[in-house]
């Protein structure tokens, strides 16, 4: 499904979809990203201002959300449910409900930022910082307490590797130091659980957050690590519990061995995620993947017991 005027804006090139959005400063307005990111990709800033709204077209608030987790697999969830004709998505991660100074904006900004849709289309935004944000639940049950709600989730090592590693090519890109994982992950011996990353992969915690707001049948679980491999498998549960026609194919997929991804097929053109998504991790010391392994042990089973169902996490 082409995406509608916010995505439009990006000018998607046919190998990459939209930049890391992760990387956004947090005070600049989603406004200014926009015209921002339309200028550094295409020097057509003065599109941004000509975007015709298509007859019998509005601004709708997301009926679905994909509220996290973070190196999840976000943005290639997103990416693949917008080839279904009857979803449009919010191109950039609008942090309306996990930051403050967009809250108070009011839910009229949040829906002015949202693309133009038919009556018939689903919005969906996804913006990863709300799974782990102690106020996003409340606030987006506030907003619409039947709103069904996506969660895609990676084995819990498997993640806070790709966040080090996301952060440390964000450091290396402003000539800011950079430690190796190992040091980082292990303080004078012992496993640093306050490392932000491990704390992002505690999913129990966060978890029950969410069940205090909103029924188990209200969310679903989408594995991260069955994305990767079998996009459709798991994108063809997204549409049953989206109550959609199947419409999403095997075609609409192929594997870029260059990439060691699959890449979306769709509207007459072909393209892979941004370069930020799916870079090699580095090689960790075994005995520090063991302590990982062993400290979310008990967090996943807990995990499980919450949502009824269990994955293949170490
Ligand atoms: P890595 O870059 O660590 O491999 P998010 O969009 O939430 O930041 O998640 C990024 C992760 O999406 C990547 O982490 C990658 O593993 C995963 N991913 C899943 N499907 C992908 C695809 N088709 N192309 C690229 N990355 C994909």
């Amino acid at each position: 499904m082409a995406i509608l005027l916010v995505s439009a804006l990006l000018l998607l090139t046919p190998s990459q979809v939209a930049p890391d959005e992760d990387l956004l400063l947090k005070n600049v307005s989603i406004l200014e990203v926009l015209k921002s990111e339309v200028g550094a990709l295409s020097n057509t800033s003065e599109q941004y201002s000509t975007q015709v709204q298509p007859p019998g077209t509005s601004h709708h608030i997301p009926q679905t959300i994909i509220v996290g987790v973070r190196k999840g697999g976000t943005r290639a969830l997103l990416e693949m449910l917008d080839i279904h004709p009857n979803i449009v998505v919010a191109a950039t991660e609008v942090h309306f409900f996990d930051w403050d100074e967009n809250y108070v904006k009011g839910i009229e900004w949040y829906r002015n930022l949202m693309p133009f849709s038919y009556e018939n289309q689903i919005t969906i935004e996804k913006t990863p910082g709300y799974f782990t944000s102690l106020h996003a639940p409340e606030r987006i049950h506030d907003m619409n307490s039947s709103i069904k709600l996506l969660i895609i989730l990676r084995d819990p090592t498997e993640r806070v590797i790709s966040d080090y590693t996301q952060v440390y090519y964000n450091r290396l890109e402003n000539r800011k130091s950079v430690q190796r994982f190992e040091d980082i992950v292990i303080k004078n011996g012992a496993l640093n659980t306050k490392y932000k990353a491990i704390q992002r992969s505690l999913y129990d915690v966060h978890m029950e957050r969410w069940l205090k707001y909103f029924d188990l049948n209200q969310i679903h679980i989408v594995d991260g690590n069955t994305l990767i491999k079998q996009p459709l498998k798991e994108l063809q549960k997204v549409e049953k519990f989206l109550n959609l026609p199947p419409k999403i194919l095997s075609s609409n997929f192929y594997f870029n061995q260059t990439k060691g991804f699959y890449c979306i097929r769709s509207d007459g053109r072909e393209r892979c995620l941004h370069e930020s998504k799916g870079r090699p991790h580095p090689v960790v010391n075994r005995t520090v993947l063991e302590q990982l392994y062993s400290y979310f042990r008990e967090h996943n089973r807990n995990f499980y017991k919450m949502v009824n169902q269990s994955f293949d996490w170490h």
